[in-house]
């Protein structure tokens, strides 16, 4: 049997061009390399996953690509990468320090990579400001961190910084796509849209959820098994549930949410994620808000399609109530209660937008 190599690995990229949603750094670092001003030091920061090892090892090789070498035995001898996160003793900066005196043997540079840097000893971290401050020529230092607030300002100042951003949800699912065809996975592109969205802008992540689901669902990733195995709800269950609303059917509407229950979810989540659902709805009734609802372009479609029948004020007293028992939620004795009322309210909405059970409750 092959041998499954976790997509993670399998593309990381290996150029800058193909890193990512970072052009703002990668551009830089280009320039920076074509034009020699490459500083000695130069700190990678950001979220976990967006690229920054990533990007410290393509720097790496560039910067001896550059001067010629072509080995690539030679580029690996001249790259070293130390864990701070395992190795953070004084010791361990020592045995690096030491090193660094020693001018390459292929090439002209040798390039340190420190990831997790944050994680040095604070006697760590000063015994390695001397050789930051004046390194020898021929060495240059990346240092990555996902907590930029935990090094001191000593460090901070030396470096040049690069901050890397969250990856935008198009930019992963465009990513996904792509690995997708090349590894003969079918798929919804809603379904990848989920993942993207679930990833929270961690590339990384959402190539290990990508790789779990093209497990479990026997390559063929749909919405609905996405929404499933992740465990959210998928669209179509907001969608149904603000048919009924609409239909004012609350028997029909109750138990669905009973259902929903029984699948183990939780309801304040469910009740939040209704409120974005009208939302959702609300955005789009305008051409110039569309854009703003987070969800992949076939979902899109079914959103405007119902979207139309609401009247503006009937969607907008929808989300005052999913918003009013989201927060009710957390001091309720009843949550599911606090849930259901909710729903009977969603589906006593009139057509002048008023909620008749809310009114007679207040009443
Ligand atoms: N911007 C990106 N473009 C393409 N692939 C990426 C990008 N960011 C992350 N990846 C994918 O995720 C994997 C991990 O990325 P990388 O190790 O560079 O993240 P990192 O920012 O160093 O994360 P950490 O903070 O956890 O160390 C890569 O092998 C690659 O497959
Ligand atoms: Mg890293």
């Amino acid at each position: 049997m092959e041998n499954f190599v976790v997509s993670a690995r399998k593309y990381r990229p290996q150029e800058f061009d193909t890193v990512v949603g970072q052009s703002h750094i990668t551009d830089t670092l280009e320039h920076a390399i074509e034009e020699n001003q490459l500083a000695q030091a130069l700190l990678f920061c950001g979220p976990r996953g967006v690229g920054k090892t990533t990007c410290a090892r393509i720097l790496a090789r560039k910067i001896n690509e550059k001067d010629g070498t072509t080995s690539e035995d030679g580029f690996a001898y001249n790259i070293f990468e130390l864990d701070a996160a395992s190795n953070n003793s004084v010791d361990d900066i020592r045995g690096l320090i030491d090193q660094v005196r020693y001018a390459p043997q292929v090439g002209k540079y040798k390039v340190y990579i420190i990831d997790e840097v944050h994680m040095l000893s604070s006697q760590a971290f000063n015994a390695f400001l001397k050789t930051l401050e004046e390194p020898p020529k021929h060495a240059i230092f990346i240092l990555a961190t996902t907590e930029k607030h935990k090094i001191i300002p000593t460090i901070l100042s030396r470096c040049q910084i690069y901050d890397f951003k969250r990856i935008a949800i198009e930019d992963i699912q465009n990513h996904l796509r792509k690995i997708a065809d090349k590894e003969n996975i079918k798929y919804e592109d809603d379904a990848l849209y989920l993942i993207a969205q679930k990833a929270d802008g961690a590339l990384r992540d959402a190539l290990s959820i990508f790789d779990r689901l093209a497990t479990f669902t026997q390559k063929n990733i749909t919405l609905a098994n996405a929404a499933e195995i992740l465990n959210v709800l998928d669209y179509d269950q907001y969608l149904k549930i603000a048919e009924l609303a609409y239909d004012n059917d609350i028997p029909k509407i109750l138990s669905v949410f009973n259902d929903i229950i029984n699948k183990g979810f939780d309801s304040q989540i469910f009740i939040a994620g209704l409120g974005s659902h009208f939302r959702n709805l609300m955005l789009s009734q305008n051409p110039a808000t569309l854009h703003l609802i987070e969800v992949g372009e076939n979902s899109k479609s079914k959103f405007a399609e119902q979207g139309k029948k609401w009247t503006p004020q009937q969607l907008v007293t929808a989300i005052e109530i999913c918003s009013q028992a989201d927060i009710n939620y957390k001091n309720s004795k009843n949550p599911r209660l606090t849930v259901e009322i909710a729903l009977m309210q969603l589906s006593s909405i009139t057509a002048d937008g008023k909620s008749s059970a809310k009114k007679k409750s207040l009443e």
